[in-house]
C-alpha cells in the first residue's frame, strides 16, 4: 500500500503518469544528502524531546541500513526519493517508529535542504576545478612573457602583444569567475529546514541545531521564502553560464589557433579528434564541445528563470522540473573546465608563427602616432591622420614617406618639428612596442610577470577560504556522524 496516496486518494496513476510525475531519477544526485538531512533532523526531533530516544535509535539504523543499499533498492512506485525512502524505512522499522521521522517537516523544505547540500559541494569542486584552470594558465604565461603575438581587435590585427597578456586575461576573467561562485555558495549555504510545507510547525523543533549538524552558515529566516526559492540555483547557473561564455571565448580561440590559417597552436592528440574518410585531419572537437555545452547552460539558466518566473508563493510542483537544469548544467560547466584545464596545460605553442604574424598588418601604426605627437608636438588626431594615411597607401612608413604626407596635411615636415629616423624606427619594433606599455595592467613583460604575482596571491587567498570551507562542512559531518554514533 502506497503510505503517501492510502488515506486521500484511491486511485494508483499508471505508469505514463508515474514518468511524467516522478523525480526518481534525478533524485538519484540528492539521496546522500537526504539521508543526511533525515539524520539531522531525526537527531534533532529527539533531542527536543519530539521522539524518543529508542525511536531515534531504531530510525538511524534503518537509515544506515538504506544508504548501504542504495538508491537501486527504493520502491520505484514512489514518486520521489523522499518518501520512496519513508516507505523503506517503515518497511524496516515499523511504522510506529519510522512513521515518526517526518514529523515537523515537509518534503518542501526537504528538497530545497537536500539541493543545497549538494549543490554547496558542487560549487566547491567547482572553485577548485576553475582554480586548476587559472594556474594551468599562470604556468603558461609565466613561459611567455616576451613571445610575441598579434593581439585583435575585431578580429583584424590591431597591437602587438605577448602571449602571457592574452592567457593572463582569460585567467583575470577565470578569476572573476571564482568570486563569483564564492558569492553563489554564500547564499546556497542557508538552511531551509524546519520550514516544513511552508508555515512551520507547531513541534517544538530548534532549526539552530539542524543548521549547526548540517554545516550551514544560517537558517532562512523566513518559512515561507524557504520552501519558494530557488534564486540561489538561478544565481548559481548564471555563474556557471558566466564561466561557460568565457570558457567558449577561449575554446574559439583555441580552435581559430589550431586553424592552418593561424597556425599558432597545436591541440594534444588526446583532445583531438580525427576524420572518418579525410586521414590528415585533427580536428579540435573538444573545444568544439565545450563551445557547445555552454549552450546547454545558458538553456538550463532560461529553463530555471522561467520555470521560477510568476510562480505563487509558496512550493509548486513545477520547482521539481527546474533540479534537472541544475545538475546538468553543473556537470557541464565542471567536465568543460577540466577539459580547458587539459588543452591549456598540453597544447604545443608555436611561438615562430606567432613572432611572424605579428609582422603583418601594420600593428605598431598606433605607437608610431604616439611617438610622432611625443616627438613634434601635434595633436595625437592629426598623427593619426598621418599613420593613417600611410597605411592607406601600403607604403613602409619611413621618415621620408611620413615627411611626406605631413607636407601635405600639416603643411610642414615632421623631422622639422623633431621626428628623428632612430623614432620611427623604434616605433616599428613589436618589442619595443611591447616593452614600452609598462602601464598597470599593460603586456610589458616587467608588467605580466608582475600580474602573475598578484594574481598568485589571490588564489592563495581564495584557496584559504576554499580550505576554510572544508574544515567547516568536515567539521559539522563528523560531528553529526558523533552524535548518531551516540544515539544509535
Ligand atoms: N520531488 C519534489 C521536488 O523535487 C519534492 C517535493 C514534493 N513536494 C510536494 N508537495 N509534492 O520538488
Amino acid at each position: 500500500m502506497n503510505i503517501l496516496r492510502r488515506g486521500r486518494l484511491s486511485i494508483q496513476p499508471d505508469e505514463d503518469i508515474m514518468n511524467f510525475t516522478s523525480s526518481l531519477d534525478a533524485d538519484k544526485r540528492i539521496f546522500e544528502a537526504d539521508i543526511e538531512v533525515d539524520r539531522a533532523h531525526v537527531v534533532m526531533l529527539k533531542e527536543q524531546g519530539i521522539i524518543n530516544a529508542k525511536d531515534c535509535s531504531a530510525i538511524l539504523c534503518g537509515l544506515g541500513k538504506i544508504q548501504n543499499e542504495g538508491i537501486a533498492s527504493l520502491d520505484t512506485s514512489y514518486e520521489d526519493v523522499h518518501i520512496a525512502l519513508e516507505a523503506r524505512l517503515i518497511e524496516l522499522a515499523g511504522e510506529d517508529t519510522g512513521g515518526r521521522m517526518h514529523s515537523g517537516r515537509s518534503r518542501n523544505d526537504e528538497v530545497a535542504t537536500c539541493i543545497r547540500l549538494t549543490l554547496r559541494r558542487e560549487l566547491i569542486t567547482l572553485m577548485e576545478e576553475t582554480h586548476d584552470l587559472v594556474s594551468a594558465l599562470l604556468a603558461s604565461a609565466g613561459k611567455h612573457h616576451e613571445t610575441i603575438m598579434p593581439g585583435y581587435t575585431h578580429t583584424q590585427h590591431a597591437q602587438p602583444t605577448t602571449l602571457a597578456h592574452h592567457l593572463l586575461a582569460h585567467a583575470n576573467a577565470l578569476l572573476r569567475d571564482i568570486e563569483r561562485i564564492k558569492g553563489a555558495y554564500d547564499r546556497t549555504n542557508r538552511n531551509p529546514l524546519g520550514a516544513a510545507a511552508f508555515a512551520s510547525t507547531g513541534f517544538p523543533i530548534d532549526r539552530e541545531r539542524t543548521t549547526e549538524l548540517l554545516g550551514f552558515d544560517s537558517a532562512l529566516l523566513n518559512s515561507m521564502d524557504a520552501v519558494s526559492t530557488r534564486d540561489f540555483m538561478i544565481e548559481s547557473i548564471s555563474c556557471f553560464a558566466n564561466i561557460m561564455t568565457d570558457l567558449s571565448r577561449m575554446a574559439e580561440e583555441l580552435i581559430l589557433w589550431s586553424s592552418s590559417e593561424f597556425g599558432f597552436i597545436e591541440l594534444d592528440d588526446r583532445y583531438s579528434s580525427t576524420s572518418s574518410i579525410m586521414p590528415q585531419k585533427k580536428n579540435p572537437d573538444i573545444a568544439e564541445l565545450l563551445r557547445a555545452k555552454t549552450g546547454t547552460v545558458h538553456g538550463a539558466l532560461m529553463s530555471v528563470l522561467t520555470i521560477c518566473k510568476a510562480l505563487p508563493y509558496s512550493y509548486n510542483r513545477d520547482l521539481q522540473e527546474a533540479t534537472p537544469h541544475l545538475w546538468r548544467a553543473i556537470d557541464a560547466v565542471r567536465a568543460s573546465t577540466r577539459m580547458a584545464q587539459g588543452m591549456v596545460s598540453t597544447m604545443k605553442l608555436k611561438k615562430e608563427t606567432m613572432r611572424l604574424a605579428s609582422d603583418t598588418g601594420f600593428m605598431t601604426a598606433t605607437e608610431l602616432a604616439d611617438t610622432i605627437v611625443r616627438a613634434t608636438g601635434i595633436p595625437f588626431r592629426t598623427a593619426h591622420h598621418i599613420v593613417g594615411s600611410i597605411a592607406k597607401t601600403g607604403k613602409t612608413p619611413t621618415l621620408s614617406a611620413l615627411n611626406g604626407i605631413s607636407l601635405k596635411i600639416l603643411g610642414e615636415k615632421l623631422s622639422d618639428r623633431g621626428l628623428s629616423e632612430k623614432a620611427v624606427k623604434e616605433a616599428l619594433d613589436p618589442m619595443l612596442n611591447i616593452k614600452k606599455r609598462t602601464v598597470s595592467g599593460g603586456p610589458a613583460p616587467v608588467e605580466t610577470k608582475r600580474q602573475i604575482a598578484v594574481i598568485k596571491k589571490k588564489l592563495v587567498e581564495s584557496g584559504n577560504e576554499i580550505n576554510l570551507i572544508h574544515k567547516k562542512i568536515n567539521k559539522a559531518k563528523e560531528k553529526l556522524a558523533r552524535v548518531c554514533g551516540q544515539y544509535s
